[in-house]
Formats: structure tokens, C-alpha cells, sequence
């Protein structure tokens, strides 16, 4: 029999199987760049071993995780005594009862049959155990965020029978410390994007001829992210070719809510504001910057030592760090951190919290006609004192504007100011005195410990 017709007759068995028992798991008809990915797990998870297994696939939010997950799924799932995909752990766990209804799942699912009544999360794990440990299981954990869902549902993964394999798929890296196989989801490739775009703006695998200049432009926007793919591929969809490029012009300036929507989750799920104060001041001015400097200069602003805040931000995919220790950063992500900072005042850009245009820093501070009247008399210490923590920001982005070389006559005050931060002392440990000019707006909090 040729491979062709073995493959063939699989899938007849399973497409019965299925209608027999249906078990797959509904996955967007037009899924790509995922294979080798698919391929390395699934061979992974169907060696014949009699051990557990545990795969973690972590990544950014809306790069394919969970799509990930449910085509192994569907895969393999008829390859074992039971299966069940749990979608969504977080949502579902935050409502009231919500992981007793997922341990609920679990069994039903495996069992066939309703579970006997699970009053609390302890006794559901003890039925877990006890009713799982012979069975030869896939089980699918998608979305966690806590620990705490991982052990409500699948302990280490010694609760299954020999030769089971759990799946699971977080943002958060941290979680995935026991799997025996870790996978990083990275951003499609150009050629795989164009497909996945033009297949929901054009319902092909190309874009329509007119159109692949500016589908190009979205794709380069998107950088490789499915789920804005999808989101602009379909929001483009029917539309004419003006219209387009005044919705990719807005992009540009205004994000799309949809995508920010669903990639504001990952903020909010931060822990704490500290950690989501720092995301947001990478995203407004460290993004190329090295992680040393950047951490001496949120250390001045904080009073403590963010590395650890760094490593998180990075565990949870919302930043990357190179071999070299450069922080980068999705387009998406950092345009959804500065959009919440935009959010904080729409119309005035000096009540932000954070200012990092030299158009808006220019604007406010010409508005400020005492503020521009100090630069020119060098009144420093004066100045600081008079300004807010916010202008901080704006006056140093102004600086750097100043001395970027579009000066308006104003370097020589600029020179000034640098004369009079030397003079009194208004630098952290000297680490002011390498900074050029147009540095200065990233390096505002260091002087904060000067007042
Ligand atoms: N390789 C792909 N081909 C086609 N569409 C994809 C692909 N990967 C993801 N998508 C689509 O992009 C969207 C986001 O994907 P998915 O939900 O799998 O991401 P995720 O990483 O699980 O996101 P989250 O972190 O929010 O859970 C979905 O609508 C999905 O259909
Ligand atoms: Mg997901």
C-alpha cells in the first residue's frame, strides 16, 4: 500500500471515529508556517514510551499557541484511551467554581460518564488521580497563567496512566519549568503572513493584483502576528483600495481595538503595577536599548533592582532579550503600551504619564511659556522644582529634541542645562556624564533622586 493511500485510509478511520465519538476540535480553516512545529511535538508526544510527558508551547499573545495545541489534538487524540482539550483555563477558572468545572471536564470527557459530585478543587483532584492513573490519556491545559490551575488539573502529570501526554500552552514561561519539551512560537514568516492575510481580505493565497503593494504594507505592519492577520485581513475584506490606504494611514497613528483589545489582556494580567509600569516604560523608551542600562536607570527610579521585573516581562513573551542583552519588543505590544498611555489624557499630552515624541514634547513645552522662559535663564534647580514628575519627561525629551540638531536656537540653553545639571550634581552616579542629549528623555528618573 503507497503512503498516499495508508494516509488515506487513516483519515477515513478517524473521520468515523469521529462521528462515532467526535472528539476534533474546531481549528480555522486556513491555518500555515505551523508544521515543522506541529511535526516536532507530534512525533515528540507519540514515541512509545511509557513515561509521561509534558510539552509546554509558550509565546505572545495571539501567535498561535492555542492553534498549535488543537491541530496535535486533532491529530493524535484517537491514539489514546482518553482525551480532552481544556480551552481557555484562565477565563474558565476566574468564574465561581470555575476549575471544579474544568476538573469536571477532565473526567467526563475521559470517563464518559458524569463525574460523582465534586464539592471543592481538593476532592476533584483526589477523583482525578484515582480514576485516571490507569488510563492512557492526551490532555490539552490551554491558556494557564498560575500554578495553581496546572496542580488543580494535572498535578506533575504522575496522576495519568503510562504513556500519557499533557499539553500546555501559557504566555508565561515560568509555568512550563517541569515539561520535558519546551516550544517557542515565534512570528510567521513574510510568506506565510501575505497567505494568511490575503486568505481573509481576498479569500485567496495571494492578494488581488491591485492590492499587493498595500497588502504588503499591512503585512509589514503586523509583523508576522496571526492574530492581527486575521483581524485586518478581514477588516480590509471587500473594501476599496482608497479606503485602505486611509485605514492603514490611521494604523499608523491610531492602533486597531480589536488587536490592542486582545493584546491588552497580557497587561492587565500582570501582577503588579511596578511590573506594568516598567512594561510601559519600555515600550515608550528602551526598545534597541541594552538591558544593563536600562536597569540602572529604572533601579534610580524604582529603588530596587528590576532585573527580576525584566526577566518576567520576558518569560511572559512581552519582551525579548538578544544574546547581546538588546530589549526589543513587538510592534504590537509596544504600540498597545503607548496607546494606554496616550489613553491617560487623549488631548493634552503633558498630563501623560510618559512623553516620548518630540512633536508632543515640543508642544506642550512651547505652551509652557515659563518653563521655555527658565531654559533660557538657566533657573535649573528652580525649574525642577516647579515641575510636576510628568514634565520631567517632557522637558528632557525636549532636550534631546533641542540637541538632536533641530535646535531653533536653542542649543546653546541646552548646553546650558547640561552645564548646570553638572554643577549641581543632579546626576546619578555619574552615569549622566556619557549620556548624549537625545538620551536624556530615557534617563529622566535617574535625576529624580537628586530632589
Ligand atoms: N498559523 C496560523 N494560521 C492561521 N491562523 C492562525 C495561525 N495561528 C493563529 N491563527 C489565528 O490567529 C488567532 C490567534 O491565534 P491563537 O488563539 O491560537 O493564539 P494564542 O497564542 O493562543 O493567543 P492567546 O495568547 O490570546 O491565547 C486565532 O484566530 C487563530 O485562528
Ligand atoms: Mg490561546
Amino acid at each position: 500500500m503507497s503512503r498516499h493511500e495508508s494516509k488515506f485510509i487513516q483519515d477515513i478511520i478517524k473521520d468515523v471515529l469521529n462521528k462515532l465519538d467526535p472528539k476534533y476540535i474546531n481549528v480555522s480553516t486556513h491555518v500555515v508556517g505551523i508544521d515543522p512545529l506541529v511535526h516536532t511535538i507530534s512525533d515528540f508526544i507519540s514515541t512509545a514510551t511509557d513515561d509521561v510527558r509534558l510539552v509546554g508551547i509558550h509565546g505572545m499573545p495571539g501567535i498561535g499557541k492555542t492553534t498549535i495545541a488543537k491541530v496535535v489534538f486533532n491529530q493524535l487524540c484517537y491514539g489514546f484511551e482518553g482525551s480532552c482539550f481544556l480551552s481557555n483555563i484562565n477565563e474558565t477558572s476566574e468564574q465561581s467554581n470555575g476549575l471544579v468545572l474544568l476538573q469536571k471536564q477532565l473526567l467526563h470527557d475521559i470517563l464518559k460518564q458524569n463525574p460523582a459530585n465534586i464539592n471543592n478543587v481538593d476532592r476533584g483532584m483526589v477523583l482525578i488521580k484515582e480514576r485516571l492513573c490507569h488510563k492512557r490519556v492526551l490532555v490539552v491545559v490551554d491558556d494557564v497563567t498560575h500554578q495553581y490551575q496546572l496542580n488543580a488539573l494535572v498535578g506533575d502529570g504522575s496522576w495519568f496512566g503510562p504513556g500519557s501526554r499533557v499539553i500546555i500552552t501559557s504566555e508565561d514561561e515560568r509555568l512550563l519549568l517541569k515539561v520535558n519539551r519546551k516550544c517557542h512560537v515565534k512570528e510567521l514568516k513574510r510568506d506565510a503572513s501575505l497567505q494568511l492575510f490575503s486568505w481573509h481580505a481576498f479569500r485567496e493565497t495571494k492578494p488581488a493584483k491591485d492590492y499587493v503593494e498595500v497588502s504588503n504594507d499591512v503585512v509589514d505592519y503586523c509583523g508576522g502576528l496571526p492574530l492581527a492577520l486575521e483581524v485586518l485581513g478581514s477588516c480590509l475584506s471587500g473594501k476599496n483600495k482608497s479606503r485602505w490606504k486611509c485605514i492603514i494611514d490611521k494604523l499608523r497613528k491610531i492602533p486597531n481595538h480589536d488587536i490592542q483589545e486582545k493584546l491588552r489582556i497580557s497587561f492587565d494580567k500582570l501582577d503588579d503595577h511596578k511590573l506594568q509600569n516598567t512594561f510601559l516604560d519600555l515600550a515608550s523608551f528602551f526598545i534597541g536599548r541594552n538591558k544593563e542600562y536600562v536597569a540602572k536607570v529604572l533601579e534610580a527610579r524604582c529603588g530596587y533592582n528590576p532585573e527580576d521585573d525584566l526577566g518576567t516581562l520576558s518569560e511572559r513573551s512581552l519582551i525579548n532579550v538578544n544574546a547581546s542583552g538588546n530589549i526589543s519588543m513587538h510592534n504590537l505590544l509596544r504600540d498597545m503600551g503607548r496607546e494606554i498611555i496616550h489613553k491617560e489624557s487623549p488631548n493634552n499630552p503633558g498630563k501623560r504619564s510618559r512623553v516620548w515624541q518630540c512633536e508632543d514634547a515640543w508642544n506642550v513645552l512651547s505652551k509652557q511659556m515659563v518653563i521655555t522662559k527658565c531654559i533660557h535663564k538657566c533657573s535649573f534647580i528652580f525649574l525642577f522644582k516647579l515641575l510636576a514628575y510628568n514634565y520631567f519627561v517632557t522637558l528632557l525629551n525636549f532636550v534631546g529634541f533641542l540637541g538632536n540638531g533641530s535646535g531653533r536656537g536653542f542649543s546653546a540653553g541646552c548646553q546650558s542645562i547640561r552645564k548646570e545639571f553638572i554643577k549641581h550634581r543632579i546626576i546619578y552616579k555619574d552615569e549622566m556624564l556619557e549620556v548624549t542629549p537625545n538620551q536624556w528623555s530615557t534617563s529622566i528618573w535617574a535625576l529624580q533622586t537628586a530632589f
